[in-house]
C-alpha cells in the first residue's frame, strides 16, 4: 500500500500484462475506429497499425490520445514484418467491403489473395499470435487462413477466430428493441457462419427469455441475417458496416485479451475450426483461455425452427468452406 499525505492508503494496482495488438488494414473504414477503440483499452499496451498506405497518419493522430497504449504505424510490404513482431493478437480487417448488389462471395477473389498473403506473414513473424479474422467472406477467409497456416506448419485451430460478434451485437439490439428489454442485460448466441442464411441467432437460448411468436422469431432472424445488407444499402455505395463492426471487433478482442490475462469464464461467439457439428468450421459459443480457445461449446437444445435453419445452411456453408480450402491449393 502507498498513501497520499494525510490521506487513506492507496491500493496498489497490479500491473496489467504487456500485450501487443496488431491491426492489418488499419487505415480503412473498420480499421480506423477499431484502432481508436483499442487505443482506449487499458489491456492494450502496444498497438501496431499496418496498411498498404496511410497508417503513419492514423498512428500519429491516435498517439496523441493520453492513454497508456503505445501506437506505431507501418505501411507497405517492407514494414509488415515489423508490424507483426511479437504480436499477441492480430486483427485483420484488410480487404474490400461489399458494394450494393454485391454478395459476400463476390468479394472472394480480391480478399482471398489479401488474406493469404497476410496470414503467410503471420505464420512467419508471429506464429503464436491469436488471429481475429474480420475480412469477408469470413465463411471462406477463415478456412483460407487455416489452410495457409497448415502449409506453413503453424496451424492450431485454437488460435484462429472468424469474428462474428457483429451478428451477436445485432441480434441483441433487435431482440431488446422488439421486446422492450434493458439492452445491457440481453444476450443472444449466434451460430453457423457469417453470411446470409448461415447466420443463425438462437432466440430459444436468448437471455432474458421472453415469449416470441413464430412470426417474431422469423422476423428477428431475418433482420439479423440481413443486417449487413441493410447497412450496405443505407450507405449507398460508400461501403459496409464500419462503426458497429469496429465496436464488435473491439469487444471480441477484449475478450481474447482478458482470457489471455487469465480472467476465467470468458465466453463469446466466433467462427472456428470445430467438431461441434459436421461442418469443419462453425460459429458457436467458445470458451477462451490464456492461449486461445479452450473449447467450442455444444449447441445445446435448439428449437425446431432453428434446426431447420441449421439444415438449410448446409450447401452454402460447406460451399464457402470448400472454396476457401481449394483457393489455397489452387494458388500455391
Ligand atoms: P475499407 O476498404 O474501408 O478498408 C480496408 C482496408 O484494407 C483499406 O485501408 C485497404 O488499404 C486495406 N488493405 C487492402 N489490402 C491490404 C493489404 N494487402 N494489407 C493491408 N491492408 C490492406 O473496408 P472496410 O469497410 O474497413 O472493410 C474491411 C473488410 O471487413 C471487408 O472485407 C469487409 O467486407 C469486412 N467486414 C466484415 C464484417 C464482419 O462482421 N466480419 C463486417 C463488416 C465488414
Amino acid at each position: 500500500m502507498s498513501s497520499v499525505p494525510g490521506g487513506k492508503p492507496l491500493p496498489v494496482r497490479k500491473p496489467l500484462p504487456y500485450r501487443r495488438v496488431t491491426v492489418l488494414g488499419a487505415a480503412g473504414g473498420i480499421g480506423q475506429p477499431l484502432s481508436m477503440l483499442l487505443k482506449l483499452n487499458p489491456l492494450v499496451s502496444k498497438l501496431s497499425l499496418y496498411d498498404i498506405a496511410g497508417t503513419p497518419g492514423v498512428a500519429t493522430d491516435l498517439s496523441h490520445i493520453n492513454t497508456r497504449t503505445e501506437v506505431h504505424g507501418f505501411a507497405g510490404d517492407d514494414q509488415l514484418k515489423d508490424a507483426l513482431k511479437d504480436a499477441d493478437l492480430v486483427i485483420i480487417p484488410a480487404g474490400v467491403p461489399r458494394k450494393p448488389g454485391m454478395t459476400r462471395d463476390e468479394l472472394f477473389d480480391i480478399n482471398a489473395g489479401i488474406v493469404k498473403k497476410l496470414v503467410q506473414a503471420i505464420a512467419k513473424h508471429c506464429p503464436f499470435a491469436l488471429i481475429n479474422m474480420i475480412s469477408n467472406p469470413v465463411n471462406s477467409t477463415v478456412p483460407i487462413a487455416a489452410e495457409v497456416l497448415k502449409v506453413e506448419g503453424t496451424y492450431d485451430h485454437t488460435r484462429l477466430f472468424g469474428v462474428t460478434t457483429l451478428d451477436v451485437v445485432r441480434a441483441r439490439t433487435f431482440y431488446a428493441k422488439a421486446k422492450n428489454l434493458p439492452i445491457e442485460d440481453v444476450d443472444v448466441p449466434v451460430v453457423g457462419g457469417h453470411a446470409g442464411k448461415t447466420i443463425l441467432p438462437l432466440f430459444s437460448q436468448a437471455t432474458p427469455q421472453v415469449p416470441l411468436s413464430k412470426e417474431e422469431v422469423e422476423e428477428l432472424t431475418r433482420k439479423t441475417q440481413d443486417g449487413g445488407t441493410e447497412v450496405v444499402q443505407a450507405k449507398a455505395g460508400k461501403g459496409s458496416a464500419t462503426l458497429s463492426m469496429a465496436y464488435a471487433a473491439a469487444l471480441f478482442a477484449e475478450s481474447c485479451l482478458k482470457a489471455m490475462n487469465g480472467e476465467p469464464n470468458i465466453i463469446g461467439c466466433a467462427y472456428v475450426g470445430s467438431s461441434v457439428t459436421d461442418y469443419p468450421f462453425f460459429a458457436s459459443k467458445v470458451e477462451l483461455g490464456k492461449h486461445g480457445m479452450v473449447k467450442a461449446l455444444e449447441l445445446g437444445p435448439i428449437s425446431k425452427y432453428e434446426q431447420t435453419c441449421l439444415d438449410e445452411m448446409k450447401d452454402e456453408l460447406m460451399g464457402s468452406i470448400d472454396k476457401g480450402v481449394a483457393y489455397v491449393h489452387n494458388t500455391e
